[in-house]
Formats: C-alpha cells, sequence, structure tokens
C-alpha cells in the first residue's frame, strides 16, 4: 500500500470517529452524517486507486448497479420502513462477508497454484476465512429473519424450539471443533467439506437465534445485528489485509454492541437472555383475565377545551406518530401551548418507534426544542403532578401490564407511567394492540379517554382548534 493510499485510510478512520461521535447528540448529529460521507467517499475513492491490476470496467459496472438499487430503495423507503431497511443492508454485509471468505479459500485451490495464483493458506489466514464466513452467515440469515419480523411477513412471536439451548450449543461445539481441524489445513475435499458444514451450521444458527426472540425484544436484535455486521466487517478486512476495514468494522461492531448494551439496560433485559432467545415470560401461557374498566372516547372540542384548562402537558409519541408522519402538527400543537403558557415536556422512550433514537430523529427534523425531550428515567417520576399526557400513536410503552403481569410478553420492560397523572388521552386509530401484541388496560382506566383517529388529523384540529 502506498504511503497514499495510508494516509488516505487514516483520515477516512478520523472521519468514521468524528462521525461517530458527532451522531451521539442532537445538536451535532447533521455534522457527523457529513464527516461519515466524507470519510466514505475517500475511502471508497482511496481503494480503487490502490488496485494494481483490477479490471476498473468491471468494478465500474459493479459500483454503477450497486448505486443504482441504493438510490432507488433508498428514495422510495418511507421513515416506518427504515428498520427493515438497516435489517437488509446488514445482510449485505453478511452475504459479502461469506462470498470474500469463499473467495479468499477458493484461491488457495491446486488449480489457481497452475494458474500462478500466490497461496496464503497460512494458519492466522485460515482462522480470519473461518471466523469471517461464521459471523457473516449468522449475520445473513438472522438480518433476513428480522427484516421479515419488522415487516410483519414473519410472525412477531418466539420460535420456541425444545431444546434450543442445547442445539445452539450443538452447533457452537461442533464449529470450535471445525475451526481447529481447519486452522492448519491446506485445501483439500476434507477442508472444503469442514468449511460448508460448518457455513450451514452458521446460517442455521442466525435463523434460530433471530427467530427465538420476541417481539418486545426485537429493538436489542436490531442492535445486536448492527454489531455483528461490524465484526462481519472487520473480519473481512482480516482477510484482505486492509487496514480500514478491520477499523471500520471494529467501529461498527463495537459500538452496536454498546447499543444492544444500553438498550437492554434500558428494558431490563439481561444482554444473554435476550440474545438466546425466550425472555419476558412464557407468552404461550394464556392471560385470561378480563380487564376492568370501560373504553371512553372523547372528540376534539372537549380534549381542546382539556389542554385550554391544563397548566402542565407531556406528550408521549410513539410508532403512530411516525406511521401518520405527525410531527410536524406534534411541533405546531408544542408552540401554541407554549405560547399559551402551559409548560410542555416530551416524554421519550427508549424503544419508542421502530428504530433507536426513532422519535428523537422525528421531533428533530420538526424543530421541537431539545430542550424540552427529555428521556424516560428523566420525566417518569413527574407523572403524578402532570395535568395532561397526550400520547400520540404509543401503545406497548405506556402499558401496566409491563409492571403487573408477569406472564406479559413485555413483562419486566420499564414503561412510561403515564396511569399516575391526572388525566390521559390517548390518540390511536382503533382499539388494536401495538408492536407486541398484547391489549393495554391504559386505555379502560377511569383517568384515561380515547381520542380515535388518524394521529396527524387529530392534532391538526387541535392546533386549529386552540386558536
Ligand atoms: P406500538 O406499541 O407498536 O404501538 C403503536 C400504536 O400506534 C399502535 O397501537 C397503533 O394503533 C397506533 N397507530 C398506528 N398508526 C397510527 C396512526 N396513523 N395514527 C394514530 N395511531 C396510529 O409502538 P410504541 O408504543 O412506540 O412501542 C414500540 C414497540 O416496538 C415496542 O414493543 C418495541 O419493543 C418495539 N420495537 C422497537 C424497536 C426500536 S429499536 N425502537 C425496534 C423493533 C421493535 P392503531 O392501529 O389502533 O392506530
Amino acid at each position: 500500500m502506498t504511503p497514499a493510499i495510508s494516509m488516505a485510510y487514516l483520515f477516512s478512520a478520523i472521519m468514521f470517529i468524528l462521525a461517530l461521535s458527532g451522531l451521539s447528540k442532537h445538536e451535532t448529529a447533521k455534522r457527523g452524517n457529513y464527516y461519515g460521507m466524507v470519510g466514505m467517499a475517500v475511502a471508497i475513492i482511496a481503494t480503487i486507486l490502490s488496485v494494481q491490476e483490477g479490471n476498473y470496467g468491471l468494478i465500474a459496472i459493479a459500483m454503477a448497479v450497486g448505486a443504482v438499487i441504493g438510490i432507488f430503495f433508498a428514495a422510495r423507503v418511507e421513515m416506518t420502513q427504515m428498520p427493515q431497511l438497516v435489517a437488509m443492508l446488514h445482510s449485505f454485509v453478511g452475504l459479502a462477508a461469506v462470498i470474500i471468505g469463499f473467495n479468499g479459500y477458493l484461491q488457495g485451490a491446486p488449480s489457481n497454484e497452475l494458474m500462478g495464483a500466490v497461496i496464503k493458506h497460512d494458519p492466522v489466514h485460515n482462522v480470519e476465512l473461518y471466523l469471517g464466513i461464521f459471523i457473516g452467515a449468522i449475520t445473513l440469515t438472522g438480518s433476513i429473519v428480522a427484516f421479515g419480523k419488522l415487516n410483519g411477513m414473519i410472525s412477531g412471536k418466539p420460535m420456541m424450539i425444545p431444546g434450543r439451548h442445547m442445539l445452539n450449543l450443538a452447533i457452537i461445539i461442533l464449529s470450535v471443533v471445525g475451526l481447529i481441524i481447519f486452522t492448519p489445513a491446506h485445501y483439500s475435499t476434507q477442508s472444503t467439506i469442514i468449511l460448508l458444514v460448518m457455513t450451514v451450521l452458521a446460517l442455521f444458527l442466525g435463523v434460530h437465534l433471530v427467530a427465538a426472540i420476541g417481539g418486545a425484544d426485537m429493538p436489542v436484535v436490531v442492535s445486536m445485528l448492527n454489531s455483528y455486521s461490524g465484526w462481519a466487517a472487520a473480519a473481512t478486512g482480516f482477510m484482505l489485509s486492509n487496514d480500514l476495514l478491520i477499523t471500520t468494522g471494529a467501529l461498527v461492531g463495537s459500538s452496536g454492541a454498546i447499543l444492544s448494551y444500553i438498550m437492554c439496560k434500558a428494558m431490563n433485559r439481561s444482554f444473554f437472555s435476550v440474545i438466546l432467545g425466550g425472555f419476558g415470560g412464557d407468552s404461550s401461557v394464556a392471560d385470561d383475565s378480563e380487564i376492568e374498566g370501560e373504553v371512553k372516547p372523547i372528540e376534539i372540542d372537549e380534549t381542546v377545551e382539556m389542554l385550554k384548562d391544563a397548566d402542565s402537558v407531556v406528550i408521549v409519541p410513539g410508532y403512530g406518530m411516525a406511521v401518520a408522519t405527525a410531527q410536524n402538527a406534534v411541533a405546531d400543537l408544542t408552540s401554541k401551548l407554549r405560547k399559551a403558557g402551559k409548560e410542555v415536556r416530551f416524554a421519550i422512550h427508549p424503544v419508542a418507534g421502530r428504530l433507536p433514537g426513532h422519535m428523537n430523529v422525528l421531533l428533530a427534523e420538526a424543530n421541537v426544542p431539545y430542550d424540552i425531550v427529555l428521556e424516560m428515567d428523566e420525566i417518569n417520576d413527574d407523572f403524578p403532578e402532570t395535568d395532561v399526557v397526550i400520547v400520540i400513536g404509543a401503545n406497548d410503552i405506556v402499558n401496566p401490564d409491563a409492571l403487573d403481569k408477569p406472564n406479559s410478553p413485555i413483562a419486566g420492560m420499564p414503561v412510561l407511567e403515564i396511569w399516575k397523572a391526572k388525566q390521559t388521552i390517548v390518540m390511536k386509530r382503533s382499539m388494536g394492540s401495538g408492536y407486541s401484541g398484547v391489549e393495554n388496560p391504559l386505555f379502560y382506566k377511569d383517568n384515561n379517554r380515547m381520542l380515535f383517529g388518524d394521529a396527524k388529523d387529530s392534532v391538526s384540529k387541535l392546533v386549529a382548534g386552540l386558536d
């Protein structure tokens, strides 16, 4: 590698670190994105220039096809479909790691030797190949299953195969044995079989691990697959002796792991119980206890009067706000209430929506001031002193059963305890359940009213009513 290419790679690595640090705060997130884009552009150009005897025509065609597909999907994807897109992109990283791994292995084939190819099958390279293919294959199928679950093509319920932990353990042990035999080996039929068997096992493990995880634990899966895709990229970097890919993969891998840890902590889950599947109570146990209370709908006019009478208002946005693209109307409602002298704050649950930080991104896009957007821990104790809580298309994150019913699929997950407020108003279109598919007793409580309808429509009418 020439010094110029090394310098370009170093520059890109620094840009990626600045991008990550920028993305950690609202105020600097946009700048963080720009750093990432510049870093990636320099990385791509430097990598192309470093190819000494490459087929530039083929590289150009591959890049053009990739760019067209990327632009086509990115332009069409709805904000609510971002998690699926991210899961799909993770699967591509996994696929690339598997293909590059096999390519690296086949370069050691005798036919290549005859053609003068350099045989690189030293033990260290074998370990890189093996681990790269293993992590890549898990990422590939795990991400495809996550895509299916997020897209609604596969049931969100955990798939519990009997003896699943033993099965996982057996696959891991077989894979480790395979690694021990494969490490010192040269290209041979036996090595090829070991590599193929391990790949099939890893592909199955990816499906099994993610299929076993229940709906409400999906946020951790998304960040975990993010981390896996980083490690798969780092392993690919080792296979290709590309320092930048190693650094970038390690950055993605470790930031995904940190995010998974933060999510687990926020949801009161142990990381291992989530990745091994089936945490959160046995959701197959039917809970036939009746919900007490009755549903009391409310109309726009009465809601407007309640808001006019309130001194303190807390807004709880959820996935429905994203579906309805109601964030700008919500920002208008906020400024109207603030102008009328009310204290308005937002309560953000760590897994609200379908992506980490989903609600923060939407509110930032609508220019809601950052200082009134509070995390769950910062606001959960304030509900007893709050006059009105408005829930905009949220459900699971305000479900009291998470605290009250040990058998619930969301049991143990901390929730926004809004039922302690003087009055709550839930905006949604029907009595339908949220992502985890469970009923919500909040809707039946004495101090709750349901404002049925599309969230954007309802909030716009409230704004007009407050004029
Ligand atoms: P959900 O529990 O999914 O509830 C969203 C509610 O929005 C639904 O009950 C729906 O009711 C309502 N809604 C949909 N479209 C609407 C519209 N146009 N107008 C008004 N309401 C609308 O969302 P949440 O409370 O934000 O909780 C998030 C859930 O997703 C959690 O279970 C979490 O574990 C899971 N999850 C999160 C992530 C991340 S990383 N955040 C990733 C994967 C899964 P109607 O149909 O009756 O309108």
